[in-house]
Formats: C-alpha cells, structure tokens, sequence
C-alpha cells in the first residue's frame, strides 16, 4: 500500500510518480493492476462522468459516491479524494468538515485542493489533525471564469512569479505534493527544482516529479477533446462504438442470440414445451 512518504521519498530517490483519475470500482481496479502509484477521484468527475459542462455544479456528496466505489478497488495505489468548488473555500470548518467526510465515509488516504497561498491556511488546519493535503496550482478549473477560461497560466513575469509564490506557500503549509496544470514546462521546471515536495504534471511538461491524466482522455473516451497533452494510448471510445453498433445490428437482423448462445436443456415442467 503506497503512503504519502512513499510519495515524498520517489521524489529523493528521483522516481518518476504515476498518477490517473477514476471515478468508479472497475476502472479503479484496472488502474491499481497496472501499479499506478497515486488514484485521484478528481472533481474532472463533473465533466468526465457526470455531463456537466465545467467541475464547479460538482457536490460534495458526487465526490463521495464516487470516491466510495473506487476505494473498494485501490488496494496498492494512494487514494486522494479532490475537494469541489466550494467545500473549502468558505471557511476553514466547512474545509475540516468535507475533508474530514471523504477520510471517513469515502476511505480516501488524502485530499487535494485548487489555490496557493489563499489555501494555505487549510492545508495547515487540514495537516494539523493529520489529513495529508496536496495542493494545486496554474490553471485551476475551479477558478476559470476568473482565467476566461482553459488558459494555459504563467506565460507574463507576474503570473509566474505569483505561481512560483503560490508553490512555495502550500509546500510552506505543509502539503505532500503539488499539482502544476497547464503552465510553460520552464517554469514547471523551475517549481521542480525549488521544492522539496513532488510536482506533479498534466499540461506542465516532462520535467515534473509525476505526471497525472484524466484516464478517460488517454483511452480515448473523451470524444474530440484532445488537448495537446494529452497522449491517447488507446481508442476506446470508437471501439464501444463500433461494438454497440455491431450489438444492435446483430439483435436487428435476429443473428443475436444464436441457439448456440442459448440454454437447451429443459427441466420439470419446461418439458412441455416443444
Ligand atoms: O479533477 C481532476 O481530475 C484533476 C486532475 C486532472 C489534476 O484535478
């Protein structure tokens, strides 16, 4: 079972940490298989799973039902549950309270929350009463209607000053590790090697201590969207097409069951019938 010092000690040894996303028993299991070291049930959960249009409608209560499921499966892999929009932003008991939810009714091994220095606060309250907390910074979607929209962060001299601040406030508050989301690989770069804690990429570039996807992105179940990091190491989505397809053709033209596919024998009074 991977722990956060795991995690940290990767970072000492200079291991590459794995991350992915799941929201639900089966995928988990597949992902805890591979050997994937961490398991976010992140609040992407809103996009990904749930239809909506962004992660801000996502509730606290959809995190847990989620995040439920997918602890039953993540037996090796660390599980982190991510806080939605609003379960921490508030106030620091409504910070305590949710995370304190996702430990005892979900069994997540640690939270992640979106912020720099305005979280820094709750990581520390959140450390004090021993829930580890990794923090996450550059382009958070919970904030973008604050961005006007997915755009990539850190590209002026006070953007990337003020992530870089943001960084070293939440190692300062004592997180275990730190998302970086789309942000020039430079300055991912740069964060890598100014802190202690492991970083971890998605849209950050290769120099980051991990790297996390949303799973349903690189099998290829996210339709069109494919963002340029993104790498798609299956086509899941056109093969559930192209079997569904296949499925309703076969049951339409009366090949689907076949009698091989059918039980045969009869019992008791079944016999009856010829
Ligand atoms: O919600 C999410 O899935 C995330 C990761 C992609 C980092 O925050």
């Amino acid at each position: 079972m991977i722990t956060v010092k795991d995690i940290l000690q990767k970072k000492r040894e200079k291991k590459k940490i794995t991350a992915l996303t799941a929201y639900d028993y089966p995928f988990a299991k597949i992902l805890d298989e591979a050997g994937i070291d961490i398991i976010l049930v992140g609040d992407s959960l809103g996009n990904v799973i749930l239809g909506y249009e962004n992660t801000l409608p996502v509730s606290m209560d959809e995190m847990i039902h989620h995040a439920k499921a997918v602890s039953k499966a993540a037996k090796n892999a660390l599980l982190i549950g991510d806080m939605p929009f609003m379960s921490y932003q508030a106030s620091q008991n409504r910070c305590m309270e949710n995370a304190g939810r996702f430990i005892k009714e979900a069994g997540v091994k640690a939270v992640k929350l979106e912020g720099g220095k305005s979280v820094a606060e709750k990581i520390e309250t959140l450390n004090g009463v021993g829930i580890p907390v990794m923090g996450h910074v550059g382009l958070t979607p919970q904030s973008i209607h604050k961005f006007g929209g997915y755009k990539v962060q850190g590209k002026d001299k006070i953007s990337v000053e003020q992530i870089l601040k943001d960084a070293e406030a939440i190692e300062k508050a004592g997180a275990f590790s730190i998302v970086l989301e789309g942000i020039p690989y430079t300055l991912a770069k740069k964060i890598t090697e100014a802190l202690s804690i492991p970083t971890i990429g998605i849209g950050a570039g290769p120099y980051c201590d991990g790297q996390i996807l949303v799973t349903h992105d690189l099998l290829g179940m996210s339709g069109e969207f494919k963002p340029k990091f993104v790498r798609r190491y299956a086509e899941t989505g056109k093969d559930i097409l192209k079997a569904v397809t296949e499925y309703k053709d076969d049951v339409q033209h009366g090949s689907f069951p076949s009698i091989e596919e059918s039980y045969k024998k009869t019992v008791g009074h079944l016999k009856v019938l010829k």
